[in-house]
């Protein structure tokens, strides 16, 4: 039977990496699993907490709103006020989603239709690529590899050279999976740019909560204006740990939110509603907990790449995201991302994501996910170290 949409969808690429990974484990073998960016720290202990509590109480059971609790939407707009000095109306600039993914996707649907142009960062996390294209429409890849400030150029080259003139740009900073983040000045220009052309901006901020050193990614919407032209998508996967909860939202203008709401009063009914209620704590009172992950994440990331580079294998330190993103070594770039992942599961017994499954231009790097605890980490390091010196 021919199915409608799915054909676009190329073979996942990873599936190959993690089918040896599944074999080497079936074989007995130790593998460190750096490969699926799957959170492995612990949700709050408070929150599952309430989550139980609020699980027992029959009243819980009934269908929720489709856009979130009113508690909920109000505990975003808290967080973004503390945290981004971002005014938010909850009523209609917050709705709930079904993680960051779920939002994204529908909002896509809301936003474009066949014959319509979405511009994309590549390389890519997947989804962004195949939301616009499971929307009907065609995407042009702009490639981010040198830096926010070239993508920006290519971008507005792209913009001008499209015909009809692409109504979305999809962005996300910091980046998965190049790790490429940005600073406010990066925001005003997109959105003087939106503004000038017409367009309409949406940033999947999954990676709000995840940075090192200092380093603050800032919300799209500081920027003065910017509700009029752009959306943001919040999640509490990766900063609060809470992967498998789905917990998302797509926050500012108020029109998007409202479509992708009329859009999801047909297609859901929200998320389980003792989830919402957990999250309303998580949200209010997990700041501290989210400066926990990062110090883990941080910690993990200093192991893996003070490791690696102790090993001659040359890797920058990422400001933000759970990923480091590394070229490949000198002496196996002719391997090509896919062999050297490949090789380094069989030889190092550690498993990374190949840079081509992000789209051609992620070839000649791969991705580590900083998923494995620090001991399993410096394993792998060992594991690595001892293959690169063979
Ligand atoms: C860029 C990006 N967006 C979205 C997600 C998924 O977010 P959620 O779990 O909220 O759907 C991820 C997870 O890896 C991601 O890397």
């Amino acid at each position: 039977m021919e199915f409608r949409r799915i054909n676009s969808l190329p073979p996942y690429v990873f599936a190959e990496v993690n089918a040896l990974k599944l074999e080497a484990r079936r074989a007995g073998e130790d593998v460190v699993d750096l490969g699926f960016g799957n959170p492995d720290i612990e949700s709050p202990p408070f929150v599952v907490e309430k989550l139980a509590e609020a699980a027992a109480n029959p009243k819980n059971h009934r269908y929720s709103q489709s856009r979130g609790l009113p508690n909920l939407r109000k505990a975003v707009a808290d967080r973004y006020e503390r945290r981004f000095g971002v005014h938010l109306d909850p009523e209609t600039e917050v709705i709930n989603t079904i993680g960051a993914k779920e939002g994204l996707s529908h909002l896509l649907w809301t936003l474009l239709q066949p014959g319509d142009v979405a511009l994309v960062p590549e390389p890519s996390y997947p989804i962004h690529i195949y939301a616009p294209v499971l929307a009907g429409a065609e995407v042009r890849r702009i490639p981010l590899l040198e830096g926010s400030e070239a993508w920006f150029e290519h971008m507005e080259q792209a913009f001008l050279d499209s015909w009809p003139r692409p109504r979305v740009i999809l962005t996300s900073f910091p980046h998965n999976p190049t790790t490429v983040s940005v600073d406010l000045g990066f925001w005003e220009r997109m959105v003087a740019f939106a503004k000038q052309h017409d367009t309409f901006i949406v940033h999947d901020f999954a990676y709000a909560d995840v940075s090192f050193d200092g380093y603050r990614p800032p919300s799209l919407l500081e920027v003065d204006g910017a509700k009029d032209v752009a959306v943001e998508l919040y999640t509490l996967t990766k900063g609060h740990s809470m992967a498998g909860w789905r917990v998302g939202f797509t926050v500012g203008n108020a029109e998007a939110v409202a479509a992708l709401g009329k859009l999801k009063s047909y297609l859901d009914y929200g998320t389980f509603q003792p989830i919402q209620i957990a999250s309303i704590l998580a949200l209010n009172e997990g700041d501290g907990y989210v400066a926990e992950v990062n110090e883990i994440y941080r910690t993990r990331r200093d192991t893996l790449v003070d490791g690696l580079n102790r090993a001659g294998w040359e890797i920058d330190k990422p400001r933000g995201t759970m990923f480091v993103w590394a070229p490949l070594p000198e002496r196996h770039r002719h391997l090509g991302s896919l062999e050297f992942a490949k090789v380094l599961l069989r030889e190092a017994k550690v498993a990374v994501s190949p840079g081509i499954g992000f789209g051609d231009t992620g070839e000649g790097f791969v991705r580590f996910a900083l998923v494995e605890n620090e001991e399993r980490i410096r394993q792998a390091v060992r594991g690595i170290r001892r293959f690169l010196e063979s």
